[in-house]
């Protein structure tokens, strides 16, 4: 009974370490996580806060479907002071979490048929909504620090190019694109007309580097790029389910049209919680990207102390995406076995389209990040 488009998804090759080391973990061993997506701080106290002023006023019924005017104001806010790039409220949608923003977008631009130039390694779920959308993913190799370049970019357009997914700082590897590339490549998508998907949902995460939104550049890019974008890991709030993106007024228009025949509106509770997240003090997210950082150090310099493993350094987001080649397995093997025989998950590196490499998140603390790291040097002594 199920639909052609609906078996040609893939699982996910996360999913089976991810299984396995929950089930492991109910049975009471003793396993060390480093698979999380999300930071392990709690939400904020004033944002749940609001949440719950937001019940006790009864906020519980519908809203607009793309959002509440005031919080569209505050992503206006945000896009304009800290992005640089000036969408006014028509321009604005909020979504429910920034990967259905990233579904919306795709499929409101998106044909049968058009090409996708995806950069490789690339978060898993990008390849998907391509796929879903019945468009084709056209790989895009990055250069040693897996950063894109305008030149492989280039390599990659034909008159069916339709657009280009740009994810900085990246998930899996943590790579920044640099802004003298960012500018080329935006020079590329007016000379030959295709969108730009920029996700930007870990942009506090770039510990010092520069970090630069594609649609800040000028007028004629901004019209051809979606801004997309999310509360999840600025403010910890991954369940909450609230993401937004800034574009056209016809591109919003018509991710609302979608919205509203498949969710409607997100939940109207997450919504004043993201609104208290946009407009409250921001000192948590500070606070937060200062502990990651010091866990990015930390993890690079273990990885790249044990033998058989060599890492880049992590620029940005909170993951470190180490090549294993030297062990002689691949990715699926080093951390299904590594989950066997010593109890750290880590996840694939082919599930990002990049074999040879595992990604770790370093969204866990400090003394999970050396026991870890211990295990893993451990193990790899005795098996090369
Ligand atoms: C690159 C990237 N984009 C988007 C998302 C979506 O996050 P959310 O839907 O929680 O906003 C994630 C989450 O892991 C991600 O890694």
């Amino acid at each position: 009974m199920l639909s052609s488009r609906v078996m040609n998804i893939a699982p996910s090759a996360t999913l089976a370490i991810d299984a396995k080391a929950k089930q492991l973990k109910k049975e009471g061993k003793d396993v060390v996580i480093f698979g999380a997506g999300e930071p392990d701080f709690n939400t904020p106290e004033n944002i749940k806060q609001a949440a719950k002023k937001a019940i006790d006023n009864n906020l519980t019924r519908y809203t607009p479907v793309g959002g509440i005017p005031e919080l569209k104001k505050a992503v206006s806010d945000k896009f304009r002071s800290f992005n640089k790039i000036n969408y006014d409220g028509s321009e604005i949608m909020i979504g429910c979490g920034g990967k259905h923003v990233l579904f919306n977008a795709m499929m409101a631009v998106l044909e049968k048929d058009d090409e996708a130039i995806l950069p490789v390694p690339y978060w898993v779920s990008f390849e998907e909504m391509i796929r879903i959308d019945e468009a084709k993913p056209v790989f895009c190799e990055t250069d040693k620090n897996f950063k894109l370049t305008a030149e492989k970019v280039e390599e990659k357009i034909t008159p069916k190019t339709k657009l280009l997914v740009l994810n900085s700082p990246s998930n899996p590897s943590g790579a920044i694109a640099e802004p003298s590339e960012i500018r080329k490549i935006a020079e590329l998508a007016v000379k030959h007309n295709f969108c730009v998907i920029s996700d930007e949902v870990y942009e506090y995460f770039t510990y010092g580097k520069e970090f630069l939104s594609i649609a800040s550049l000028n007028e004629e890019i901004k019209k051809l790029t979606i801004t997309c974008n999310s509360v999840s890991k600025t403010y910890a709030m991954t369940g909450w389910r609230v993401g937004y993106c800034g574009a056209g007024k016809e591109i919003i228009k018509g991710m609302e049209n979608l919205q509203g025949h498949s969710t409607s509106n997100p939940s109207n509770i997450a919504q004043m919680a993201a609104l208290e997240a946009l407009n409250g003090p921001q000192e948590s997210v500070k606070e937060m990207v200062k502990a990651f950082d010091e866990r990015r150090r930390f993890i690079h310099k273990r990885l790249n102390e044990v033998d058989g493993i060599s890492c880049v350094e992590p620029e940005g987001a909170f993951y470190a995406f180490p090549d294993i080649s030297e062990t002689g397995m691949d990715s699926m093997a080093f951390a299904s076995k590594l989950l066997d025989e010593a109890l750290v998950a880590v996840v694939p590196g082919a599930a990002f389209g990049m074999e040879g490499h595992v990604r770790l998140s370093y969204a866990t603390s400090m003394h999970e990040i050396e026991r870890g790291m211990d295990r893993i040097e451990k193990w790899l002594k005795e098996k090369i």
